[in-house]
């Protein structure tokens, strides 16, 4: 016969957690959070050109494609299911003046990129492009400048015309969503109204809307040779100590018009996505930057972590926070070797 006395408080109750850990098939079954292909969107990183393969020392493993070869990488990383491509055009100098014209070129890298990509894949693939100057202009700024009584600045609304006819030039060339990264202000409305006008009703918009000014884009810098020429970004990207102004801009772009909100960095500002996540019922994005990247890359490679691990702890942290897609340059590397 069993002896057993009731429990007298709630402490004495048998509380095991670890019944829940016992094998692998069970964790399995009740892990709250999982990554699949169709998380990923994958950046790439167009130059004009024929089968230019240039790989950019800050991003071991990442390269400047011509189109021919963005083709190939992006056939493979359909094969693997991510079939969401992210699409940053790269110029040399020469192509570049203060008013970053060549942005809006149909006969730039990423229309070319957008077209071909259209046309060997239709339908399979989902398009987004960056949508932003620094990569345009001879000053590197993500918008044109003008003179003022205090010097150099941004001219905001100035900046929106051109970033409109870049935004128009992918439209047209067949992207599903433009991806404004600039941070102007009244950009996403700007926009909305540019690509209906046009007739692109349909082509949404991806905004970077809550993004800061951060150390960890310098390797995509590199990687774009989109670096300021002078000064710094901090006039038109947050302070990374902000987190009510995240809210706030991530709120005015879905009244502008946003059909998705992004946050970036990812890794240093998961309590922004976990606080958006139930501020907006839009589809959230967080960027996995290159510095987030180069970081894990350097780490693994001087042995100091195991990098599939790292890769599939960090990204999951990003999903588990509230992304429901996430930009990263591991996307077809960690699908090919498994490591999710
Ligand atoms: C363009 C842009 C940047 C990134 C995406 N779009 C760089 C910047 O703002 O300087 C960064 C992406 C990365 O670091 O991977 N403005």
């Amino acid at each position: 016969m069993l002896d057993l006395k009731p429990p007298e408080t709630l402490l004495e109750l048998p509380v095991r957690p670890r019944r829940l850990r016992q094998s692998a098939v069970l964790r399995e079954s009740v892990a709250e959070t999982h990554l699949r292909p169709a998380d990923f969107i994958l950046p790439f990183f167009v130059t004009p050109g024929q089968k230019v393969a240039e790989p950019i020392a800050a991003l071991p493993g990442v390269y400047r494609h011509s189109v021919d070869g963005f083709l190939r990488q992006a056939e493979r990383a359909l094969g693997l299911g991510v079939r969401s491509l992210l699409l940053f055009g790269v110029l040399p100098e020469a192509a570049k003046d203060p008013l970053g014209r060549s942005a809006a070129d149909p006969a730039g890298p990423v229309p070319q990129a957008i077209r071909a990509a259209r046309a060997a894949f239709g339908e399979e693939v989902v398009i987004y492009t960056d949508v932003c100057l620094c990569a345009h202009t001879t000053h590197g700024h993500c918008g044109v400048l003008k003179e003022t009584p205090r010097g150099v600045r941004i001219d905001n609304d100035a900046s929106l015309q051109r970033l409109a006819a870049m935004a128009l030039a992918h439209a047209e060339a067949g992207a599903d969503f433009v991806a404004p990264s600039d941070m102007m202000d009244g950009r996403v409305a700007y926009l909305r109204r540019a690509l209906d006008q046009a007739g692109y009703s349909e082509v949404g918009i991806l905004s970077y809307a809550v993004k800061y000014a951060s150390a960890f884009y310098g390797p995509f810098r590199e990687a774009a040779k989109s670096a300021p020429s002078f000064g710094d970004r901090k006039t038109y990207q947050m302070d990374i100590r902000n987190a009510r102004e995240a809210l706030r801009e991530a709120a005015l772009d879905e009244t502008e018009g946003a059909d998705m909100l992004m946050v970036k960095p990812a890794l240093a500002y998961l309590d922004i996505l976990a606080r958006l996540r139930p501020q907006t019922q839009l589809p959230l994005v967080a960027y996995q930057v290159s510095g987030e990247y180069a970081m894990l890359k350097a780490a693994a490679r001087a042995g100091a972590l195991d990098e599939a691990l790292a890769v599939r702890e960090t990204l999951l942290a990003i999903k588990r926070a509230g992304a429901d897609l996430i930009v990263s340059y591991y996307a077809l590397e960690a699908f090919e070797l498994g490591w999710l």
